[in-house]
């Protein structure tokens, strides 16, 4: 850096004489951030600009205050018909006056085309100082500005238009709650042409992980350092400088971030620039010019400032991808590189459109609530390469690989094209999930992912969605600050799980033809739903209406049944609703009123003895069908590999055909068949729709099965069953009965890490079943193992910690306890203070360690708030331990209340975790009557759910208990 260049540094100030360079150093101190030029004229032109501004201030806030003319001007509507944006109250701005903006959603008489943003964020102090000036195309006549601001001071405003005239601004209020602020000018902006908005704003960072805010990593060495990270979805652009902040707002963005020398910067765009700030500043500041952005969303902007190392790689085409860690995670993240280069390239060809921008860097944030967050070609991921070994256990190497995945898919779906609204998050979040899975699965074919999609988000999907109080995906959302409360696992999950249905009735070609005309159309703009369906019809050549089919699964909640039976040569085929507690009545199973009174369109895909190999399909359009078959068939099988997102029901002998061809020969059905045989059947018997006897029956054949994916289903339903029986007669001979069928799958998986990946999945998944119903060898291998790591020290398998632990408290003491305890105290590595939380909720015979364990919560320096939940999970799902996490929760619901800041999505997980396995009238009179006349604000969805899963769980074991007793009793012996 020249002297030339230390002369010239300049501030944008408000108050200081043009004069001088001697006073920079103080200007700096009194007026923060600056523009920082390279010549003479600039600076002076910098200087006037100042003063300028100083004057237009002034007249701003001294000159003549109108009354505002368009107070309760009534916005106008851009939105669906249905949705209300008007507020029911009269906003007031800081100042006491009249907000004259009564709405949400800001007016679209402007627009912004480019952000010049400039922020200087202090890690030590926290202060941040930045400087925005937004330019803006004008649609429609107009006299005033809103745009969003949230705890932001502002200092200094200046509106200017093309030719750097200025605008006089005669009012400016700030509206709190509304996140707005309104700038009224005495001119017009005029149609048509282009205006700029600077503004000087002062903030804090955030200590909630939210907007601009600060995090920190622990050294080696045990140094705490700081990085300041932002995290914008959906609204918390508008917390780190003023901004239009809407999706739908697209422009470019242009950074120039100031920092320590011992930092560096990352934004969206690689650095083109980076200036040395001289002594003015006090120890030597840099500032980092960023290039700028295509047109994007004010929510996928990131910007960090932090001390890490990165790794690089290149793509095929010789992009950049990186990796940025905490240096001590530095080798960590060669999973997360390879991962990420690998699928860049994939989706490149996939999608037929390159990656838009000139580089994808990852980043690692310790703390980070969510997965990751797909800002564009800035990626945040939580403890992306943290593990404690040198290689991850398979399961969180799955969890690395399929974030990156999505969060890639996004930077085209999402990001290149984004929803015009949050209404459409879902969609995006649908269509995202589906491609993960699908790219994971083209890139690890061994690793089975569309099997392994059904028991992540279809029968998840499926057990809460046929109860009668969920909802239909598709929600209104009018303020975004909503979307956590509106959007759940029903709108997530059943959201990918329909996607999934679609993408496999149009096939994989035509799927990615219409994807690519979908993202070619809307590239670099926003999209809706109704679009998308349009040009994935349009490339089915019409033959098939996408949005027609769509609206019947996204529009009403829940899904059908499809019965079939056999009638001579024909098959029928009927529709109705799903509904696990189907003993409600005749009446209510079409409560609440859909517009198709719960009739869909169905893609019936079937299999049969003639060619199991071949997959038959038929359309239900909202109607019952009947058609041939050959009266020879010995079996059919419906919803070929579990894609279709219904129930089926079969006539009892064709139930019977399905179970001899599984006890015969269970490799003629796929894995993902087998596993959707034992989902329907189980969850049929759960709904009194199919005696016990048939999934009991069918779950014989078990002793063969050696896939993963039909064990894990099976190993859910039986721990349920067994916590729905725990107090009941059935329940030892029920464990005696998972001991028989787990006994042949545990010795052929056997202790030693080997095999594939799914052999490291299912080893994990069958040898934690088996502790639980307290198979002795396992037990005993499992024990002396915790045993060696506990007394010599020695490393555990990571694939085997999870049964290892588990085991070390079920069947251990005190000091067992107390060991994974202190281990849980000392590590930093995110899945494994999981495995343990889940693990300490274990203890069976010491009442006294469950509720200490319990306590533990309270106090959120010991057990995170976010994790207090898996703590009350394992409690409650533990038969000892039932009644005590639901006392504990009635004792403390005010203190946990405040310990989640009051969020009562929080509070709706804690219910439905501790009152999943509650199942006798008297805990149900207990729920209700705690929970009577008392307003839980939006946990009173999940408090629905729970009472009605309580209902279902009495009722079931009413129905069942007997018949599993005596067929228990006879096949046991
Ligand atoms: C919107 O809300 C206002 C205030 O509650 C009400 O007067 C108006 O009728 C509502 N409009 C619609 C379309 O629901
Ligand atoms: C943003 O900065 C660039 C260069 O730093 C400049 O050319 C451009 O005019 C600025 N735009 C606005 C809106 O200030
Ligand atoms: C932050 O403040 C500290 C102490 O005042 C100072 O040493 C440091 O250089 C500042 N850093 C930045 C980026 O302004």
């Amino acid at each position: 850096m020249s002297d030339q260049d230390v002369d010239d540094v300049a501030f944008l100030t408000g108050t200081d004489s043009p004069t001088g360079q001697p006073q920079k150093k103080s200007l700096y101190e009194n007026n923060g951030v600056a523009a920082c030029s390279h010549n003479r004229a600039l600076c002076i032109a910098t200087i006037v600009f100042a003063l300028l501004f100083t004057i237009a201030i002034i007249i701003a806030f001294t000159g003549p205050q109108s009354d505002c003319t368009c107070a309760g001007e009534k916005p106008p509507n851009y939105v669906d018909e249905g949705t209300n944006l008007t507020r029911t109250f009269i906003p007031r701005a800081t100042n006491g006056q009249i907000f004259p903006w009564n709405n949400v959603r800001l007016p679209t008489t402007l627009k912004p085309s480019k952000y010049n943003l400039t922020i200087h964020p202090n890690l030590t102090t926290l202060e941040v100082r930045g400087q925005v000036c937004i330019e803006f195309h004008c649609e429609k006549d107009t006299h005033f500005i809103v745009l969003h601001s949230q705890n932001l001071t502002i200092m200094d405003k200046l509106v200017q238009d093309k030719r750097g005239h200025n605008l006089t601004i005669v009012k400016i209020l700030e509206y709190a709650d509304g996140q707005q602020l309104y700038i009224e000018t005495r001119e017009k902006f005029k149609k048509r042409h282009n205006y700029t908005l600077t503004i000087r704003f002062n903030t804090k960072l955030n200590k909630n992980p939210t907007g601009f805010y600060i995090s920190s990593y622990t050294t080696s060495d045990g140094d705490r350092r700081y990085l300041a990270t932002t995290n914008f979805e959906p609204t918390y652009a508008r917390t780190a400088f003023p901004c239009f902040d809407e999706p739908h707002f697209k422009a470019k963005f242009k950074l120039t971030i100031f920092r320590d020398r011992f930092h560096i910067a990352l934004f969206n765009t690689p650095v083109v620039n980076t200036d040395d700030l001289g002594f003015y500043m006090g120890t030597g500041l840099l500032s980092d010019d960023f290039q700028e952005t295509s047109e994007m969303s004010t929510y996928l902007v990131a910007f960090i400032v932090c001390d890490y190392t990165n790794l690089r790689k290149e793509t095929e085409r010789g992009l950049s991808v990186s990796v940025y860690t905490p240096p001590p995670s530095k080798n960590q993240s060669i999973i997360a590189l390879d991962t990420a280069t690998h699928i860049l390239d994939f989706f490149e060809s996939f999608f037929g459109i390159p990656y838009p921008l000139p580089k994808l860097d990852l980043v690692s944030i310790p703390n980070f609530i969510e997965d990751a967050a797909e800002n564009w070609g800035l990626i945040t991921f939580r403890d992306i390469a943290s593990y404690d070994s040198t290689q991850p256990s398979t399961s969180v190497e799955q969890w690395i690989v399929k974030t990156i995945t999505r969060e890639i898919v996004q930077q085209w779906f999402g990001n290149l094209v984004t929803m015009k609204w949050w209404d459409d998050l879902w969609l995006f979040h649908g269509f995202a999930t589906y491609l993960e899975y699908l790219g994971v699965d083209k890139y690890f074919q061994e690793w089975k992912m569309m099997d392994q999609f059904i028991i992540d988000k279809t029968q998840p999907a499926m057990a809460l969605d046929a109860l009668v109080s969920s909802h239909s995906i598709n929600t209104a959302v009018q303020n975004p600050s909503d979307i956590d409360n509106i959007f759940d696992t029903i709108s997530y999950s059943k959201g990918a799980a329909v996607i999934y249905m679609l993408c496999n009735f149009l096939q994989e070609e035509i799927l990615q033809n219409g994807l690519n005309d979908y993202i070619t159309t809307y590239k670099y703009s926003t999209s809706d739903i109704k679009e998308i369906w349009n040009v994935l019809s349009r490339n089915t050549n019409e033959s098939i209406n996408i949005k027609t089919v769509m609206d019947t699964w996204t529009h009403q909640m829940g899904f059908p049944l499809v019965t079939l039976t056999k009638e001579g040569n024909e098959l029928s085929v009927t529709q109705t609703r799903f509904l696990l507690t189907a003993d409600i009545g005749n009446s209510t199973y079409l409560q609440p009123k859909s517009k198709y009174d719960y009739k869909w369109y169905i893609p019936l895909t079937y299999i049969t003895s003639n060619d199991s190999e071949v997959t038959n399909t038929v359309w239900l359009n909202m109607t019952d069908i009947r058609f041939e078959i050959d009266p020879e068939l010995k079996w059919i099988k419906a919803n070929v590999n579990q894609t279709g997102f219904y129930r089926v029901m079969y006539e009892e002998e064709m139930w019977y055909a399905l179970i001899d061809l599984l006890k015969n020969n269970h490799t003629v059905l796929s894995a993902a068949d087998r596993a959707s045989l034992i989902d329907d059947a189980f969850t049929l018997c759960r709904a009194g729709l199919l005696k016990a006897s048939i999934p009991l029956e069918l779950s014989l054949y078990l002793v063969k099965e050696k896939d993963y994916v039909p064990w894990a289903t099976a190993i859910e339903h039986f721990q349920n069953w067994a916590r729905r029986m725990s107090e009941s007669l059935p329940y030892k001979l029920f464990l005696k009965y998972m001991r028989k069928l787990l006994k042949p799958i545990t010795q052929y998986v056997g202790w030693k890490s080997s095999g594939s990946h799914i052999n490291q999945l299912i080893r994990a998944k069958v040898l934690s079943a088996a502790v639980l119903c307290e198979l002795n060898e396992t037990v005993t291998h499992a024990k002396s193992l915790f045993q060696k790591w506990m007394l010599n020290n020695e490393t555990l398998d990571p694939n085997l910690k999870e049964v290892v632990y588990s085991a070390g408290i079920k069947f251990g003491g005190m000091a067992e306890w107390q060991f994974c305890w202190n281990a849980y105290n000392s590590t930093n590595i995110a899945s494994e203070r999981i495995l343990l939380l889940k693990a300490l909720g274990q203890p069976r015979g010491d009442p006294w360690l469950l509720q200490r364990y319990l306590i533990e919560t309270l106090d959120k320096n010991t057990i995170r708030p976010e994790d207090v939940t898996i703590v009350l999970e394992v409690v409650a799902a533990n038969p000892e331990g039932k009644l005590l996490a639901w006392r504990h929760l009635k004792a403390y619901w005010p203190t946990m209340h405040s310990l989640f800041g009051n969020s009562t999505t929080m509070m709706g997980s804690l219910i439905s975790a501790v009152t999943a396995h509650l199942s006798t009238p008297y805990d149900y009179y207990e729920v209700t009557t705690y929970f009577n006349g008392m307003n839980v604000g939006s946990a009173s969805r999940a408090l629905q759910q729970s009472l009605e899963i309580i209902q279902l769980n009495i009722n079931w074991l009413n129905k069942n208990k007997e018949e599993i007793y005596t067929w228990l009793r006879k096949n046991l012996n």
